[in-house]
């Protein structure tokens, strides 16, 4: 095989968050995230599981940091349990052992030659804000957002120079708002574009307050995370054609769109009426230009059909933004490799998004905030092969290192994740990690995957 070199200061990592592997869910002044509340409610998650535990990095983040060493990436990807700072959610009371945690796990990873990147939001949201203020339908949320993010630039910012605002407003809304199978639970098919519509407005002032008080003297850069899949037309139809170009417009456009352009895109304005909220002249200022860079998580790929205008049921994890919207039906190729997940591993799919948002806004400079899959690990004399999740990594991580070579500006990866933790809704039943995670004692195993990686990030390249 050709060496596949990486461009030099390329950026390697991996990635978490901090309901899915802190633990610690009321440890010292933390308040309760929708999370806490919703991993609650009976039948909401497989087998009852919740996060009160999870891999108890709350305690464990030495070790963890130290395994990264190990592993050699130049980059972590964590992100700030909002309510560990901040108890209520609102500045009005700032909770100082959270601030002293994270404080602590930032001096740790840059002691270690690891580059801190931040992300503020990724899904667990204070449940005081949820319950008193209706969460992302308010439009107050934008402000407060902007004062959290404000007290982690303020107490961080001297030493995290990499801070993605939002992690997958796509999930929040659809999955949250829409389908209700995340907290806060909730079905509907217009609050999902109102929860978006202010997720987007608090990126922007989030940005505001970073690039007028902060980044002037900390330097640093910003942006979000979006979630996309590919969508292949099913067939080369003019129909089926248009029908992958709209699922791509409601899935990732919806939320890059207005970063980059100011605007929704044209067909998500034509299908919703009122449904769609309207930025003012003001908010589009503030929205145009609000990320130094584009993060992207991407995980698999459908094939995508006209739906001849038949109602398509909304399908959980099936469509970007609701399916009924969009005139829009998916399916997999039935040839295609499965992960745990049920999605399909199509490492052409990550090259043709790559591509599709280079040309869309312009070449921004890309990272991979999350890539990566699950797959059913077996502990054998205290290890673990994972051959398929170590080809998946291979083959996307190929597919990547082609895409830069073809022009597109794809600045870095992080493997989703760094070790195995509470999947959602799916509780403990899907591993990720390229650690494996026994949840009885908490001891964490480097997988084949892991070794794997650590000697592409050593040759800045793809080995075998
Ligand atoms: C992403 C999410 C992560 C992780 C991953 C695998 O959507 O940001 O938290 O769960 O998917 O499902």
């Amino acid at each position: 095989m050709a060496t596949k070199n990486f461009p030099p200061n390329f950026v390697w990592g991996t990635a978490t968050s901090s309901y899915q592997i802190e633990g610690g869910w009321n440890a010292d002044g933390k308040g309760p995230s929708i999370w806490d509340a919703f991993t609650q409610i009976p039948g909401r998650i497989h087998e009852g599981e919740t996060g009160d535990v999870a891999c108890d990095h709350y305690n464990r983040w030495r070790e963890d940091v130290q395994l990264m060493k190990q592993l050699g990436v130049n980059a972590y990807r964590f992100s700030i349990a909002w309510s560990r700072i901040l108890p209520d959610g609102t500045s009005n009371q700032v909770n100082q052992a959270g601030i002293d945690f994270y404080s602590q796990l930032i001096d740790e990873l840059l002691a270690n030659g690891i580059q801190p990147w931040v992300t503020l939001y990724h899904w667990d949201l204070p449940l005081a804000l949820e319950m008193e203020k209706d969460g992302w339908l308010n439009p107050e949320i934008a402000d407060t957002f902007a004062d959290y993010a404000a007290v982690c630039f303020e107490h961080f910012g001297d030493r995290v120079k990499n801070w993605i605002t939002l992690n997958e407003p796509w999930v929040v809304a659809v999955l949250g708002y829409g389908q209700g199978v995340f907290a806060p639970g909730r079905t509907s098919n217009s609050e999902p574009y109102l929860a978006a519509h202010h997720l987007l407005l608090a990126h922007a002032k989030a940005v505001q307050v970073y690039r007028s008080r902060f980044q002037p003297t900390q330097g640093g850069q910003i942006g979000m995370s979006n979630n996309c899949d590919w969508r292949e037309p099913l067939t080369d139809s003019p129909a089926d054609v248009e029908a992958a170009q709209r699922a791509l417009e409601f899935f990732v456009a919806w939320f890059a769109d207005p970063v980059y352009h100011g605007r929704y895109p044209q067909c998500m304005i034509d299908r919703l009426g009122d449904r769609l909220p309207k930025f003012s002249e003001e908010e589009i200022a503030l929205l145009k230009g609000s990320s130094d860079f584009f993060g992207l998580n991407h995980y698999t790929t459908m094939l995508a059909a006209d739906s001849g205008g038949e109602v398509v049921q909304g399908n959980v994890y099936g469509n970007g933004g609701l399916s009924e919207d969009q005139d829009v039906v998916l399916q997999q190729d039935p040839a295609w490799e499965l992960t745990k997940m049920q999605w399909a591993v199509v490492p052409w799919g990550c090259k043709k998004l790559l591509h599709w948002l280079a040309d869309r806004y312009d070449n921004p400079p890309i990272i991979i905030t999350e890539n990566g899959g699950a797959f059913p690990d077996e502990l054998k004399d205290g290890q673990v092969d994972d051959q398929d999740r170590l080809q998946f990594v291979k083959s996307y991580l190929t597919a990547c290192q082609e895409t830069i070579e073809e022009g597109v500006q794809l600045r870095g990866y992080m493997l989703w994740s760094f070790m195995d933790n509470f999947e959602w809704a799916s509780g403990y039943s899907k591993r990720f990690g390229i650690h494996y995670v026994d949840f009885e004692t908490l001891e964490r195993i480097p997988k084949a995957s892991a070794v794997w990686y650590s000697k592409v990030i050593a040759a800045n390249a793809i080995v075998d």
